[in-house]
């Protein structure tokens, strides 16, 4: 199976690749730095040929970018119509667990306008909404942080190891397309508040840590369940406990 991952340099893209690899298919990376631009539509047709599995894991910039709409819309828009002459038989992205609860945040919003177009293509296709990853909670947490202090909504999250996330959504890159948005998060459910003083305690870091009821998250005020998955259907198995102990044993 060919398999094009659409920013392949990135985070996400570099894992995916690596595990598609792993899984033995023939995968192409590609993204600006390889003279492939999903926004301008540059080098898309040619990086697309004969791709069986399409993954589009480009990014708009910067998180909570208002800008974030326009990009997704016109990288999916390019991404489709080039995946469509090519022939794709399998359109995959990677999209955000909680995405239609979220919309009051731009970022969001423009997550689910991608989802949005990629249900409406007409292509073969695999949504998969993930849960945050591990790696972001250093950000996340002090994206709460206010002076000396850390402000946290009450609120319960579900994550998951980036790397479990990449190794799912290779293997669904080697399966029939779903047609449907596939819920893929960790295997415990924790309170913000609790992970986010375990992060603290293990990195040293004094700052207090409080329960703020009326802290939103990014910009959206949730119920406690609200970024949890609805119905999870793939789990990663490491803990953020062990994941944590592994990460600060380098
Ligand atoms: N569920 C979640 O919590 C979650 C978590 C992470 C990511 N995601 C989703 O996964 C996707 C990837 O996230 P990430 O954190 O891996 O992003 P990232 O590290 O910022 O990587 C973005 C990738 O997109 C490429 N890119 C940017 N603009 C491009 C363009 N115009 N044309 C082609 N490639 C372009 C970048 O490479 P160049 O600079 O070389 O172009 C890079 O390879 C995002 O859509 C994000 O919403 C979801």
């Amino acid at each position: 199976m060919k398999a094009v991952v659409i920013g392949a340099s990135g985070t996400m893209g570099s894992k995916i690749a690596g595990a598609l690899e792993r899984d033995g298919h023939d995968v192409v990376g590609a993204s600006t730095r390889t003279g492939v631009n999903a926004y301008t539509g540059e080098g898309l047709e040619a990086a697309l040929e004969g791709a069986d599995v399409v993954i589009d894991v480009t990014n708009s910039g910067a998180f909570g970018d208002e800008n974030a709409l326009g990009f997704f819309r016109q990288a999916g828009r390019n991404l489709l119509t080039a995946a469509r002459s090519s022939g794709v038989e399998h359109y995959m992205t990677l999209s955000v667990v909680g995405a239609d609860r979220l919309v009051e945040n731009d970022y969001f919003r423009a997550k689910l306008v991608q989802e949005n177009m990629i249900r409406s293509s007409g292509l073969p296709y695999t949504i998969v909404r993930s849960t945050q990853f591990f790696e972001f909670f250093d950000g996340i947490v002090n994206a709460f942080a206010t002076g000396g202090a850390v402000k946290v909504p009450p609120i319960a999250v579900r994550p998951v190891a980036a790397d479990e996330a990449a190794s799912s959504i290779a293997k669904l890159a080697g399966e029939s397309p779903q047609n449907a948005v596939i819920e893929l998060g960790g295997p415990q459910t924790i309170d913000l508040i609790d992970l986010a003083r375990e992060l603290l305690t293990a990195t040293e870091d004094s700052r207090q840590i409080n329960l703020s009821p009326e802290a939103p998250y990014f910009g959206v005020e949730l119920s406690r369940e609200g970024v949890l998955p609805v119905r999870q259907t793939i789990s990663g198995q490491l803990s953020f406990h062990d994941w944590l102990s592994r990460s600060m044993a380098g």
